[in-house]
């Protein structure tokens, strides 16, 4: 049993005091470098005006050369570059490797002002988080950090599913999770080499033709990650953490991609990853509220501004309910409007308009 009242309480003495809600900002988007590539850092104050969020990488793709390379890189970078108010985050390395205690001494004492939040890779169960929640508090008050840090566990092991519930509801550190096909397909002996996507060998396909048994039968792809997709959104939106997508790995494929990220944004996801800049747009564009959609939720608020009673506006019952879901909308549209001019003038918002979210 844990203390509920302990809950907000910093886990070590000097530690900022854990914050109660997730802060909501534009996350359609968390765009990977390798902090490890000094021509990536001169990219990053162009590639900091596109993405939401840019997250320095230091466990896998990075190999195990660069692993120190990519750390001194990313605080490096942190001090250095001017990434706007797009946030800076980092995916560590995972505990059980060796180089996981140095990422986070190194860059939470360093750079922590800089960073909002760390990604924890294979988490297995709260058990992992705990431990992260506490180095955190003590180093956070080691270098004396004014706000905590937040985590961000990848759903990426058949155990870390299991517990996936108890890993979201484990620290009120936990800013979301994002779903990682690659191990986790690894990790259940999935029979597949792709990352993320459909497969063409997943189908069912309908029962032959009594009157022409030779026809061909039609068949229908289905979905691999349904289930863990839906059961992750359940985990996080149940505790007030962000659910994301993880990586699409075939970069020469922007419809796979787009389909794989819609489909994800339909079960409740908020965001995905970009491996390569031709994803920005591709998630930018899946995770943004469609332009007729933030119309009607204008209409609707402006038609109940005090968001209560009950109306019908284009035929559709409108009461205190609705409002709030209308409200989510135009909050998250003048969110994102504010970071993209082209958003802004698709969904009509003057400058006037995006002073007050
Ligand atoms: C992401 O890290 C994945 O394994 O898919
Ligand atoms: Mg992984």
């Amino acid at each position: 049993m844990r203390n509920p009242r302990d809950f907000f309480r910093p886990l070590a003495i000097g530690a900022p005091e854990p914050l109660k809600e997730v802060p909501v900002k534009p996350s359609r988007v968390i765009h990977f470098f390798d902090p490890s590539n000094p021509k990536m850092a001169a990219k990053l104050p162009e590639l900091a005006r596109q993405a939401d969020i840019l997250l320095g990488n230091l466990e896998d793709a990075i190999p195990i050369d660069k692993k120190e390379a990519a750390r001194e890189g990313l605080i490096r970078i942190a001090r250095e570059v001017d990434l706007g108010d797009t946030p800076l985050w980092t995916r560590v390395n995972s505990l059980e490797s060796p180089w996981f205690l140095d990422d986070m001494i190194r860059i939470v004492t360093e750079v922590g002002e800089r960073i909002e939040v760390i990604m924890v890779p294979k988490v297995e169960g709260p058990w992992d988080i705990h431990y992260v929640d506490r180095l955190l508090a003590q180093l956070e008050a080691r270098a004396k950090l004014s706000r905590p840090i937040l985590v961000h566990a990848i759903l990426e092991t058949s155990l870390g599913m299991i517990n996936v519930e108890e890993i979201c509801a484990a620290s009120p550190r936990m800013q979301g999770v994002s779903f990682g096909p690659a191990d986790l397909a690894a990790s259940r002996r999935m029979k597949t080499t792709r990352v993320g996507g459909g497969h063409p060998a997943y189908l069912v396909r309908a029962d032959p033709d009594p009157k022409n048994p030779e026809a061909p039968r039609p068949v229908a792809q289905q979905d691999p990650w349904h289930y863990s997709i839906a059961r992750m959104v359940d985990a996080c939106t149940a505790t007030g953490a962000l659910p994301f997508y993880g990586p699409f790995g075939d970069i020469s494929d922007p419809l796979g991609c787009e389909d794989q990220f819609r489909a994800a944004f339909l079960l409740g996801c908020v965001g995905a990853w970009s491996l390569h800049p031709s994803q920005i747009p591709i998630a930018k564009k899946v995770f943004s509220p469609p332009p007729d959609e933030v119309a009607f939720a204008r209409k609707v608020m402006a038609a109940m501004p005090d968001g209560r009673g009950v109306q019908m506006i284009d035929g559709k019952m409108q009461d205190d309910a609705t409002w709030k879901q209308c409200r989510v909308m135009v909050t998250l549209a003048k969110m994102l409007a504010r970071k993209d001019p082209e958003l802004a003038a698709a969904y009509g918002f003057t400058p006037e308009d995006l002073r007050e979210l």
